[in-house]
């Protein structure tokens, strides 16, 4: 079993998350149609938690993409794999990330997503890692900017596992 090592506690993280509702629920006030846009699969559980203490109306989408841009493949490419079912046109659409690494993803996303006409199209993530960026990064909702180690938890996997875990670890994938 690796080496877990807390980074972000799940009362920081509930905290932090509590502050980002409030700031998303004052500025989307009177917005009639909110959608939440969670990436899958990383954002499943920062979506339920963050959408479920907003305090505006809001529907909840998902997306699933693939990024090429780690380990030894090739950086940029992002490619589709789970569309939107619901119509964004006119639509005011909050993406909804777990964590910014690279940014690749979220840009694709802001492109292909602003192609459709929303309404206003925004980001929310929970973690970056400025040491990673390739393309410029804008997020208007933030959680955390963390160091370049490889995290788990709240979402977060390595191959596929410790996603569930209350808080956000760093892992040593070598011990
Ligand atoms: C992670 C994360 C983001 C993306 C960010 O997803 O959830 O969607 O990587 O990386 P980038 O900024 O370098 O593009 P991942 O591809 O690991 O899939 P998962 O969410 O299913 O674990």
């Amino acid at each position: 079993m690796p080496d877990l090592e807390v980074l972000l506690s799940e009362e920081r993280i509930h905290d932090r998350v509590d502050e980002l509702a409030a700031r998303i629920s004052a500025d989307y006030a009177g917005a009639e149609d909110l959608l939440l846009v969670g990436v899958l699969r990383g954002a499943f559980i920062f979506l339920a938690d963050l959408a479920r203490r907003l305090t505006v109306p809001h529907a909840v989408d998902f997306i699933s993409l693939s990024s090429y841009g780690k380990g030894d493949r090739p950086t940029g490419a992002v490619r589709l794999l789970l569309d939107l079912r619901s119509e964004i046109e006119g639509r005011h659409v909050l993406i909804v990330e777990d964590i910014v690494d690279t940014g690749h993803t979220l840009e694709y996303l802001k492109q292909s997503l602003g192609a459709r006409r929303p309404a206003s199209l925004k980001t929310c993530a929970l973690t970056k890692k400025p040491a990673r960026h390739e393309v410029p990064v804008e997020i208007d909702y933030l959680g955390f900017e963390i160091p370049d180690v490889w995290v788990v938890g709240y979402g977060l996997d390595f191959e596929d596992r410790w996603r569930t875990l209350p808080h956000i670890a760093v892992i040593d994938p070598t011990s």
